[in-house]
């Protein structure tokens, strides 16, 4: 019980005693296991010339894929989201990126609440993981976490998943939205104020949106979200957030038995198994954040059994889909409503850019007419309602990319592709103006 005192108790003089404030050594959420770190925010204010700050304190990892999406190198400090579907190889990816962090810049600490070590150990033996300085432990308390932070001392830890973490002034059930901001809470003032590097594993609800919390996603600096089936050997690593770099940025892996190998070379990877003269088979070239994509647009049409004809996207969004149709009905006079329509986006890729609609379009006519497109032609453009062609953006670097894949010709919106300032070398640009254009020149002639 505090009282008043006046009088020291041992002197018996007035007016000796001194006030002496003890900072509470554990955060207010954090518990009482750890102590609180000194603080990096600096409450002076500075001009901002004086500030310093380079970008060359960003940690390298030979996973070029992986920094890339990080925006150039993983941020000391910085508390980053993973989010994906169940299964996707979220824990393979971070125990990989885990140990070539242990491998190059120093101590590491794998948390995980869901799996035992044994499980983890022989996810490491499939991966050919070994490195002395990772740490591995199987925890659900954040205060026994931060408690292993302090005596490890690790530049980086991965806590798989914060689902599984409970922070004991919270009384709610793991998983719970209020765990899952409590436990965030603590991480990023670990990260804030020690420099340690963050990453939390979080599942997904089946609406898309990252468990839990939309509340998560302004508590971190960068929200990378995991994309792709299982069924697809493809994986989309994609930041949807990021503080410390441009958002879409696509990384594309490949799931092995070896674990999430990079694929350097996406465009390749998803025309590998291309039949050129098939018709129905459109090549678009999509932008995924900053980076170029050639990927392969298939169409079926066939006669339909139903009132109702069919459309069924795979990997296109479905209005798009009806939104193209009812444009070569109307403009191209394409005769499409007794075919089901099926397109496919090869890959298992899911793509949103309107740029792919002419490609699209165009693999529709295709397989109506039952004839095939060039094989050496692309496709960039956003289809207007009334069939004509829209600009898209960058479309220098689109071209480049397709050249640098061997295409000769690249169907472009009219006004933009005479505009272009430096058409790159070894590509033949054909600007259309609308979809009877595209279509007088993709298709290759009846014999
Ligand atoms: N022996 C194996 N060979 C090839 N692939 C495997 C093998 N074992 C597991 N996988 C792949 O790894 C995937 C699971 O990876 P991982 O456990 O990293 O996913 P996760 O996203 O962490 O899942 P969860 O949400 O359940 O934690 C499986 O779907 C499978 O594709
Ligand atoms: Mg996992």
């Amino acid at each position: 019980m505090p009282t008043y005192m006046g009088k020291c108790p041992k002197c018996s003089e007035f007016g000796t005693m001194e006030e002496q404030v003890i900072e509470p050594e554990v955060s207010a959420v954090a518990g009482k296991a750890a102590k609180r770190p000194p603080s990096v925010f600096n409450s002076t204010p500075q001009r901002i010339t004086d500030v310093q700050a380079d970008n060359t304190t960003r940690l390298q990892l030979p996973l070029g894929e992986f920094s890339r999406v990080l925006g150039g190198g993983v941020v000391p400090g910085s508390l980053v989201l993973l989010g994906g579907d169940p299964g996707l190889g979220k824990s393979t990816l971070l125990l990989d990126v885990a140990a070539m962090m242990a491998k190059h810049h120093g101590q590491v600490l794998y948390i995980s609440g869901e799996e035992s070590l044994q499980q983890i150990k022989l996810r490491a033996n499939r991966l050919g993981v070994a490195e002395k300085e990772l740490f591995l432990v199987t925890e659900t308390s954040v205060n026994v976490m931060l408690k292993h932070i302090q005596d490890i001392k690790p530049i980086f830890v991965i806590v798989d998943s914060i689902q599984t973490c409970v922070v004991q002034e919270s009384s709610s059930a793991a998983g719970s939205v209020s765990q899952v901001r409590h436990s965030a809470a603590v991480f990023q003032e670990l990260a804030k104020s020690s420099g340690i590097t963050v990453f939390l594993v979080g599942h997904v609800t089946k609406t898309g949106t990252i468990a839990g919390p939309r509340v998560l996603e302004h508590i971190v600096d960068t929200v990378l979200y995991l994309e792709g089936d299982q069924f697809h050997r493809f994986r989309l690593l994609r930041s949807v957030k990021n503080r410390f770099g441009a958002t879409s940025e696509v990384g594309v892996f490949e799931m092995e038995a070896a674990g999430m190998t990079q694929v350097t070379n996406p465009s390749e990877a998803f025309l590998a198994e291309r039949q050129a003269n098939a018709p129905g088979s459109a090549i678009a070239v999509t932008l995924e954040g900053t980076r170029p994509i050639l990927i392969e647009i298939q169409a079926l049409t066939s006669s339909t059994a139903f009132a109702n004809p069919r459309r069924t996207a795979n990997g296109v969004d479905h209005n798009r889909l009806l939104l193209v149709s009812a444009v070569l009905s109307k403009r191209a006079r394409i005769k499409l409503f007794d075919k089901d329509i099926f397109a496919n986006v090869i890959g298992g890729l899911n793509i949103n850019e309107p740029a792919s609609d002419v490609a699209l379009a165009i693999a529709i006519v295709s397989s109506s007419k039952d004839r095939p497109i060039h094989a050496d032609m692309a496709f960039v453009g956003e289809l207007g309602l009334s069939g004509e062609l829209r600009a898209v953006s960058q479309l220098e670097m689109r071209l480049k990319e397709a050249a640098k894949l061997g295409f000769k010709r690249c169907v472009v919106p009219r006004l933009q592709g005479k505009r272009l300032k430096s058409p790159p070398k070894g590509i033949e640009i054909i600007p259309c103006r609308n979809i009877a254009d595209v279509m007088a020149v993709a298709l290759v002639a009846l014999q």
